[in-house]
């Protein structure tokens, strides 16, 4: 049974696929590590607990991570996330996050379990580039790392080049794509493939409790404002990629993260771009569209 530990910043998007992985059959979530982003880190936390709370799943462990990014703030993202983190509310959780920190959870089960741990980052990737400058070669040990992050040939979403989780860490983006370890990319060229609009939300119905909230949560983003016109799955994505390779294809290919002044001023200062001449990266290509909503509606039922 695969055995995954999710590192994430929720987030609506990262929301979703924390609920596809609790309702995916035949998988073993080993922890949620917790890192600002989306949102400030304490909501982020928050939103985690609350989350496996309503899911009556408080066995999953979850472990604080970084609040602030290797250098400077994180920029959040509340125009799409929030002020919560959450397009709807959940009952404030009353499962406590463990004493023991992400980095130091992950460090000890990346050791204790070499190439048994498939690594799934959603977020801003301070946590992962802290674990290795902490314990080098911790991500060697995983059995996959699958990352969402980057806009390689494509315009960025947060500015013209970058891509939000890059940009919230330039430095640690930069730090894990070249610490040699093979991963793959799910970048928003590859996320910008899986997207739903108004109407194809609305639509989404299912028995099941955990595909219901996933539903209501896309339902809910629309809501806060009329304007909006798609909802990507970004995080979903990457989550599907990592435990059914087959929804995407991948091309070989070498990258770097240009931090363009983030040690100085932080991450207003980073652009952030993804180069080439980097660290190896199978880049996410094209996705299988309606393998991935097959897949995804299965687990969650929608449209049961
Ligand atoms: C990424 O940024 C966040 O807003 C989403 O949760 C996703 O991880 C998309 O750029
Ligand atoms: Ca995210």
């Amino acid at each position: 049974m695969p055995r995954i530990i999710i590192d994430t910043d929720p987030g609506v998007d990262d929301a979703i696929a924390i609920l596809m992985a609790l309702a995916a059959p035949s998988l073993e979530l080993a922890g949620l590590t917790v890192v600002g982003g989306n949102v400030p880190h304490a909501s982020c936390l928050r939103n985690a607990l609350a989350l496996l709370e309503y899911a009556g799943r408080e066995d999953v462990p979850v472990f604080r991570g970084s609040s602030r990014p290797l250098s400077g703030k994180f920029p959040y993202s509340r125009r799409v996330h929030g002020r919560s983190g959450l397009s709807r509310p959940l009952p404030e959780p009353t499962v406590r996050p463990q004493p023991e920190g992400a980095v130091d959870f992950l460090a000890t089960q990346l050791s204790a379990r070499p190439g048994e741990m498939t690594l799934v980052a959603l977020g801003p990737l301070t946590n992962l580039a802290r674990l290795e400058r902490q314990s080098p070669g911790s991500l060697s040990r995983a059995a996959a790392l699958v990352i969402m992050g980057g806009a390689v040939d494509c315009p960025g979403n947060f500015t013209p080049h970058a891509e939000f989780n890059f940009y919230s860490d330039p430095r640690a983006a930069h730090e894990v794509l070249t610490c040699g370890v093979p991963l793959t990319l799910v970048d928003l060229g590859a996320t910008r493939q899986v997207a739903i609009d108004r109407e194809a939300a609305a639509g989404l119905h299912s028995d099941h409790p955990l595909g219901r909230l996933a539903a209501q949560l896309t339902q809910d983003w629309f809501e806060v404002d009329d304007r909006r016109e798609r909802f990507h799955f970004h995080d979903p994505l990457a989550l599907a990629a990592a435990l059914e390779p087959a929804v995407i294809t991948t091309r070989q290919a070498t990258l770097a993260v240009e931090t363009g002044g983030a040690e100085a001023g932080g991450a207003e200062a980073g652009a952030s771009r993804v180069t080439a001449s980097g660290g190896p990266v199978a880049l996410a290509d094209k996705v299988n569209v309606e393998r991935l909503f097959a897949l995804v509606g299965g687990w969650l039922g929608w449209g049961g």
